[in-house]
């Protein structure tokens, strides 16, 4: 039987990344598709969100290749990761709370009616429009998003990361100190995005939303990638010994073998 192969959005390959001494990245590789939600799990300091970092154009690795669309980049700006498709989503630091959901989408990117007023009526129907193409359920479109809930802002910065261009989300901690009906409707969205189209990359602590959210899981151990594996083929204890070390970066290469002879 053939195998179908698809092209990855998003390929790392060998990224490294030292703060002094402290090896955070030892040559990390990765693999991120559109249509599917890869989750990133690993240990307080397993280098997760210095990877992230790197993805978004923060900061740029001491060495490696990251590969978006075919396009190969040694390190990314801001500018040319967001030109590229890669958006992180920050549920705060996006934000400006003073300003409504559609000022909020468009910010930096205005319409304007002549040099000294926006075209608020245009950008509000554009908003409207987004938001129902997404799902995205925001109930007070004119409201400052000081006044949302977590999960309605986690909306609406996503909606001004998809009108910014992004085809690759990352998510750091998206439900991070929701709610349990912010946080269902927040793994909802998440999921229906890869419905959609978008690649997701969703970084938590938590195993159960892990197994909720993702089609694919990726262990970090120590600044490497010690495991991958899809995730209705995964157990939860198998993954929580790959992030502890219990289970080694030669036994996770074997993992997918192993669960098979284990089952047959
Ligand atoms: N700015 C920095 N300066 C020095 N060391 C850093 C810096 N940022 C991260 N590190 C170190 O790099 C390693 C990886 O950190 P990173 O923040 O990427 O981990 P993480 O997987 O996101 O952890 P957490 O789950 O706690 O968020 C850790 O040893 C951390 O102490
Ligand atoms: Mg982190």
């Amino acid at each position: 039987m053939s195998e179908i192969s698809f092209q990855p959005f998003l390929e790392v390959r060998k990224i490294k990344r030292k703060y002094g001494n402290v090896e955070a990245l030892r040559g990390v590789d990765l693999k991120a598709y559109t249509g599917e939600v890869l989750a990133i799990v690993g240990d307080n300091g397993a280098g997760k969100s210095t990877l992230i970092k790197i993805l978004s154009g923060a900061i740029a690795p001491d060495s490696g290749e990251i590969i978006i669309a075919g396009k190969k980049y040694h390190k990314l700006k801001p500018k040319s990761a967001l030109e590229a498709g890669i958006t992180t989503v920050y549920q705060d630091l996006a934000l400006v709370n003073t300003l409504d959901t559609s000022d909020n989408i468009f910010l930096g990117r205005e319409y304007l009616k002549n040099i000294f007023c926006l075209d608020e009526k245009k950008m509000h129907q554009e908003a409207q429009e987004l938001l129902e193409k997404l799902g995205i359920q925001v109930p007070f479109l004119h409201t400052a998003v000081g006044y949302l809930s977590g999960g309605q802002r986690q909306g609406v910065a996503v909606a001004r990361a998809v009108h910014q261009g992004g085809k690759l989300l990352i998510f750091d901690e998206p439900t991070a100190a929701m709610g349990v009906k912010e946080t269902v409707a927040v793994l909802k969205l998440i999921k229906s995005l890869a419905k959609k189209g978008f690649g997701i990359i969703v970084i938590s602590h938590n195993m159960e939303q892990v197994f909720q959210v993702s089609d694919r899981i990726c262990v970090m151990r120590q600044g490497e990638v010690v495991g991958s594996v899809k995730t209705d083929e995964a157990d939860p204890q198998d993954v929580v010994a790959m992030i502890t070390g219990a289970i080694k970066i030669e036994d996770a290469s074997n993992y997918r073998s192993n669960k098979n002879e284990l089952t047959s």
